[in-house]
């Protein structure tokens, strides 16, 4: 904080009313004075594109911290790695989820990501714990074997000359793989349709749709009971809750059999989900929060993977060099072997191209909270019930932090030094966000996503189809799409 506002908060301790401060800091030209710059123009000027890209050009103009205003909405975008991290790991007790939660109460009502306060921590005390080092190992059969039936719907297309679209197939991969992980149900999305995976994508859309809505369509009264697509949304929500509360009770039936004492790394082996882990730990949650945070791991460890797959892809088709050094890493540490966890330090070059491909195409690109108190952004005061954006993707862009930010180069993170994260890169990288609700999934993520980028590497060349639509970028509210990425497949 500036000596102005530790002089105001020590009169405010002092006893002096907030009226009488207000006053006398305004008028001395105390950090009241300070206004936020206030980036001019209408951001709704450009149309077809995610609202955070027209952001980084404001950024640009504006700076590390500006107001952006739109009709009677206003928010502050934070691009700035000091003001992230002040916002949050050195006082996040003073911000909360707020629009997020909003929007995403119809799904993931009091889930952990958008949870805040004393239900936050209750539950993430019960729900880190689940992920221990012994589940994180015993998922790379779970990785293997789910990478492997899409290597082999592959195969085919590749022995057809068929073109494919990426971003559905690892969107069905990460589905599956995220499924049995969480709650030991096996989707086999890459093999069929089901009516649970048609439900689950109604709700991923219409969480979508919500995000970008310039009104919430979704609490207009006659609306909401007749608009036969919420009528949709509502059946697949029943599918679904009716499927976890299934889940819920096999699980339970289970741990009430089973003779295993539960200890810091307890896992059954024949269910290590971490549905299985929350009920035998004895965690007292109500059957509402259980399914809630199940449904809230279930997305959070879907899209955002599938996202980072494709774009991946994406980038390695464009650029055949790190292709080819990728590879030949990959034949070097594992030949045909499927990937263990011991082999997750040596594919040292393969984690760069995922470290790389996580700092241009960042899920999600932006992180959403609300103040909840008075506080001071770099310079300036700013008041309670502000919604700030920090754009994570201006970040990992900034040119005052990378050298040919835009470039695709994993060259960057020389192969001796430390995986990059938010602490070593003074959260001018934050990949998996930082502070107390960083993700609880970045080891889970990155070990799946290596074991995946590994097994299809070594088996196929990916190229961009000829004819293909450009790929384009679609955000849908925590993740940023990279849709129609259409590959020609060789195999190697
Ligand atoms: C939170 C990224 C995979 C579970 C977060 C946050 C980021 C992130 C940036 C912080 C959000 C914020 O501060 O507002 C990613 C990326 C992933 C990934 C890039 C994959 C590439 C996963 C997986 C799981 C998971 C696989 C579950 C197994 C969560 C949860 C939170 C979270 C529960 C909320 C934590 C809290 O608020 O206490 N993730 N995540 N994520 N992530 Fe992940």
């Amino acid at each position: 904080p500036s000596f102005g506002s530790q002089l105001k908060d020590g009169l405010s301790k002092l006893g002096l009313p907030e009226e009488v401060l207000g006053f006398v800091f305004n008028f001395s030209g105390g950090p009241n004075n300070l206004k936020i710059p206030e980036a001019r123009g209408s951001i709704s000027a450009i149309t077809n594109e995610p609202f955070f890209i027209p952001l980084y050009e404001l950024f640009l103009t504006y700076g590390g911290i500006f107001r952006l205003t739109f009709g009677p909405k206003s928010f502050l975008i934070v691009s700035d790695p000091s003001i992230a991290k002040h916002i949050l790991k050195d006082n996040p007790k003073s911000y909360s989820k707020g629009i997020l939660a909003e929007i995403l109460d119809f799904v993931m009502g009091k889930g952990l990501i958008p949870a805040d306060g004393e239900i936050w921590r209750v539950r993430r005390r019960a729900i880190v714990p689940a992920l221990h080092q012994k589940f994180v190992a015993a998922m790379f059969g779970l990785f293997g074997e789910a990478t492997d039936r899409l290597c082999k719907k592959l195969d085919a297309a590749a022995a057809d000359g068929e073109d494919v679209e990426m971003e559905s197939l690892f969107s069905r991969l990460t589905l599956d793989i995220i499924g049995k992980a969480v709650f030991n149900y096996d989707f086999d999305s890459l093999s069929v349709d089901t009516g649970i995976v048609e439900a689950v994508y109604t709700v991923l859309r219409e969480a979508e749709d919500r995000s970008v809505a310039p009104i919430p369509f979704w609490e207009i009264p006659i609306w909401k009971d007749i608009s036969p697509k919420l009528k949709k949304v509502n059946t697949a929500l029943k599918l679904i809750n009716d499927t976890l509360d299934d889940l819920i009770a096999i699980c339970k039936k289970i741990v009430d059999d089973e003779e295993l004492q539960f200890h810091e790394e307890y896992m059954n082996e024949q269910d290590p989900s971490i549905l299985h882990f929350l009920l035998a730990s004895g965690d007292d949650v109500s059957s509402k929060q259980l399914r809630d945070d199940l449904m809230t791991l279930l997305i959070a460890g879907h899209e955002t993977s599938a996202a980072l797959l494709t774009w991946t892809f994406y980038l390695l088709s464009q650029d055949p060099s790190v292709m080819a050094k990728l590879q030949n890493e990959v034949d070097l540490v594992l030949g045909d072997r499927i990937p263990t966890v011991e082999d997750m330090k040596k594919l040292k070059y393969t984690t760069r191209v995922i470290n790389e491909s996580l700092r241009l195409y960042p899920q999600p690109p932006v992180l959403i909270r609300r103040s909840l108190e008075e506080d001071v952004l770099g310079k300036y005061p700013i008041k309670r019930g502000e919604d700030i954006f920090i754009s994570v993707w201006n970040l990992h862009r900034s040119p005052n932090h990378w050298e040919d930010a835009d470039k695709f180069n994993p060259e960057r993170w020389p192969l001796d030094g430390p995986n990059p994260n938010e602490t070593n890169q003074n959260f001018s990288y934050l990949p998996f966000g930082g502070g107390p609700r960083k993700c609880i999934g970045d080891m889970f993520a990155s070990f799946e996503n290596i074991v995946a980028v590994t097994m299809l590497v070594r088996r196929f060349d990916f190229q961009l189809a000829l004819g293909a639509p450009p790929v384009s970028i679609l955000f849908i509210f925590f993740v940023s799409m990279c849709e129609k990425f259409t590959s020609k497949l060789a195999t190697k």
